[in-house]
C-alpha cells in the first residue's frame, strides 16, 4: 500500500504531500533499511505558512508513505530547513543503554522577533533526537545550540561526520556566504571558517548548502552545493556548486567558474541523504520561489525531484557534478521498447511506435551531436512541451511557453536553456516525465534540466522532431508505473 495521490497535475511516481503545502526536503537520512524524508510543510494551507517538518518513509526511495508530522513549531519559533544524522557513537549522549540516536539539526525561525524589528537574531540552530528510528522526535531542552551572532539570514544547517578529526561539521547558509562550524557532540559549536563572499553567483540569498566528498580520477574532491534565490540561470531559485578541498576547517575551490547543478527552473534546495555509504543521493524541491505559491494545483502544492545519484566528471580540466536517476527507479519500468538506427525527418510518432503513453515515461536515446532535434509532449488541447538540442548554440532547452496554464505568473511561460558541457560527439539523453514535470539528464547527467508545467489535460502525444533530419542511434522507451495509489 502506498500513498493516495489524485487530482490534475498530481505526479504519480514523485513524492508529493497528501495535502497542503511543501517546500524544501529536510533531514534526509537512511537508517535500518528505511529512507526518511522530512520536508518543509504547512499542514493548514496550500501556500507557505508556519513551518513544520512533515515526514515520509520509503524502503526504496520510490514508494513513499507519509507519516505523522515530525516537528511542530514551538516557543522558539517555526521549524525551518535542516538535516539529520545517525549519531553512531552517541556523541550527543541522547542514546540510553546503547541506543543509537538519530539527531535532527534545524533552524528555529522566531516570527515574533522578526516582526518586532528590534533584532536581526531571529534565526538560530536547534536539535531534536529520535530513539525509535525516526518515528517520534524530542527537542533538546537547551535549544538553541547555535545562537545567532547578528545575521538576518542564518539557517539551513547540513551536518556530517568528519572522520579524520572525529568531529561534526555544520555547513550553514549565512546570507551571502557559507559558514562552517564544528562540534564534538552536536551541542557545542565552534566557528571554523567562511566561504563564498567573493565567488560564485550572488543574485540572491544563499540557502540550503550541502558539503560532501565524491571520488573522481582516483582522488577525493569535495562538493559544496549552495541554493540561491533569486539569481538562477533561467530565473528565480536554483542551485550552484563548487568543487574543491575541505580539510575539516575550510573549503578551497579548484576553480572560480560558476556552475549549476540543474539549469531548469524547478530543482531547488536539494540536499543529500545522510548515511548512504559511498552513494551520494540528492532530492530537490520541484518548484521555484518565483511562483511556488501560485501554481495551479488545488489541494496540495509541490513535489520533489526523483532521487538522483551524484558523481563528478572532468571535462576540459574542469570538474563538473553529474546527476542521474537512482537505479531503484528501474522497478517502475513497464514494457521497454528498444529501437535502433531511426532516421527522423519531420515528426516521428513515438506513441505509434511503442504503444506507450505520454503522461509518465522514461525515454533514453543517443544521437550524433550534429543536428537540431526535439522531443515533444502534446495533447488534443494544443498544449506542447518541447525539450530539445540546439546545435548552433550547443545547448539544450525546455520550452514550456505553450505547455498549458501559464497565466498564474508572468515569468512562467518561458524557454529555458542549458549549455551542453560534454565534449563528446554523441549526445545521450534520459528524460523522465510524470504528468506535470520533466527531468532531462543529458550526457550522463552533465547537463540537467528540471521543469514543471501544467497541461490542461494529460499529455497524450509524444514525438521526436527534426527539421534537418537526424539519425537516432538507439532509443529506449518505457512507460512508468505509478508508485502511489490512485486516489
Ligand atoms: C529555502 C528556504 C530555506 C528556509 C526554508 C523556509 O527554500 O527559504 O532557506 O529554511 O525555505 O521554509
Amino acid at each position: 500500500h502506498g500513498q493516495k495521490a489524485s487530482g490534475p497535475h498530481r505526479p504519480q511516481y514523485h513524492f508529493s504531500p497528501k495535502a497542503h503545502w511543501m517546500n524544501d526536503p529536510n533531514g534526509m537520512v537512511y537508517y535500518k533499511g528505511m529512507y526518511h524524508l522530512f520536508f518543509q510543510h504547512y499542514p493548514e494551507g496550500t501556500t507557505w505558512g508556519p513551518m513544520h517538518w512533515g515526514h515520509a518513509t520509503s524502503k526504496d526511495m520510490v514508494h513513499w508513505e507519509e507519516q505523522p508530522i515530525a516537528l511542530y513549531p514551538d516557543s522558539l519559533g517555526l521549524i525551518f530547513s535542516g538535516s539529520a544524522v545517525v549519531d553512531v557513537n552517541n556523541t550527543s549522549g541522547f542514546g540510553k543503554n546503547g541506543q543509537v540516536p538519530l539527531v535532527a539539526i534545524f533552524t528555529h525561525h522566531n516570527m515574533k522577533l522578526e516582526k518586532s524589528k528590534q533584532s536581526n537574531q531571529f534565526q538560530y540552530q536547534s536539535i531534536a533526537y529520535s530513539l525509535d528510528e525516526g518515528k517520534t522526535w524530542t527537542k533538546y531542552a537547551d535549544n538553541p545550540v547555535l545562537p545567532n551572532p547578528g545575521i538576518t539570514d542564518f539557517r539551513d544547517p547540513k551536518v556530517r561526520w568528519y572522520a579524520p578529526q572525529k568531529k561534526w561539521i555544520m555547513t550553514l547558509a549565512t546570507k551571502d556566504r557559507v559558514t562552517f562550524y564544528s562540534s564534538p557532540n552536536l551541542k557545542n559549536w565552534t566557528k571554523e571558517s567562511e566561504f563564498g563572499q567573493e565567488i560564485g553567483a550572488h543574485g540572491g540569498v544563499w540557502e540550503c548548502p550541502d558539503l560532501f566528498p565524491l571520488d573522481v580520477n582516483g582522488k577525493k574532491a569535495w562538493v559544496l552545493l549552495v541554493s540561491i534565490n533569486p539569481g538562477g540561470p533561467n530565473g528565480g531559485s536554483a542551485t550552484q556548486y563548487f568543487v574543491g578541498d575541505f580539510d575539516g576547517k575550510s573549503f578551497k575551490p579548484y576553480s572560480t567558474k560558476t556552475k549549476w547543478m540543474d539549469y531548469g527552473t524547478d530543482n531547488y534546495a536539494g540536499v543529500t541523504f545522510s548515511n548512504t555509504g559511498d552513494r551520494v543521493i540528492l532530492m530537490g524541491w520541484m518548484s521555484n520561489w518565483q511562483y511556488a505559491n501560485v501554481v495551479p494545483t488545488t489541494s496540495w502544492r509541490s513535489a520533489n525531484t526523483v532521487p538522483r545519484e551524484l558523481g563528478l566528471k572532468e571535462v576540459n580540466k574542469e570538474l563538473y557534478l553529474t546527476s542521474n536517476p537512482v537505479k531503484e527507479l528501474d522497478v517502475l519500468n513497464e514494457k521497454i521498447t528498444s529501437l535502433n538506427n531511426i532516421a527522423v525527418k519531420g515528426d516521428y510518432d513515438l506513441i505509434a511506435k511503442t504503444g506507450g503513453k505520454a503522461d509518465r515515461f522514461r525515454l533514453a536515446l543517443s544521437a550524433p551531436a550534429t543536428n537540431d532535434f526535439s522531443i515533444v509532449l502534446a495533447n488534443e488541447q494544443g498544449n506542447e512541451l518541447v525539450i530539445g538540442y540546439d546545435k548552433a548554440a550547443n545547448a539544450y532547452y525546455i520550452d514550456r511557453t505553450k505547455a498549458g496554464k501559464t497565466d498564474f505568473e508572468k515569468g512562467f511561460g518561458k524557454r529555458h536553456t542549458a549549455p551542453r558541457l560534454s565534449a563528446d560527439g554523441t549526445i545521450s539523453l534520459t528524460l523522465l516525465a510524470d504528468v506535470a514535470s520533466v527531468e532531462l539528464f543529458a550526457d550522463n547527467g552533465l547537463t540537467v534540466m528540471t521543469d514543471i508545467f501544467f497541461p490542461e489535460k494529460d499529455m497524450t502525444k509524444l514525438f521526436i522532431k527534426s527539421a534537418t533530419g537526424i539519425s537516432i542511434t538507439n532509443l529506449k522507451y518505457a512507460r512508468l508505473a505509478p508508485s502511489v495509489e490512485a486516489g
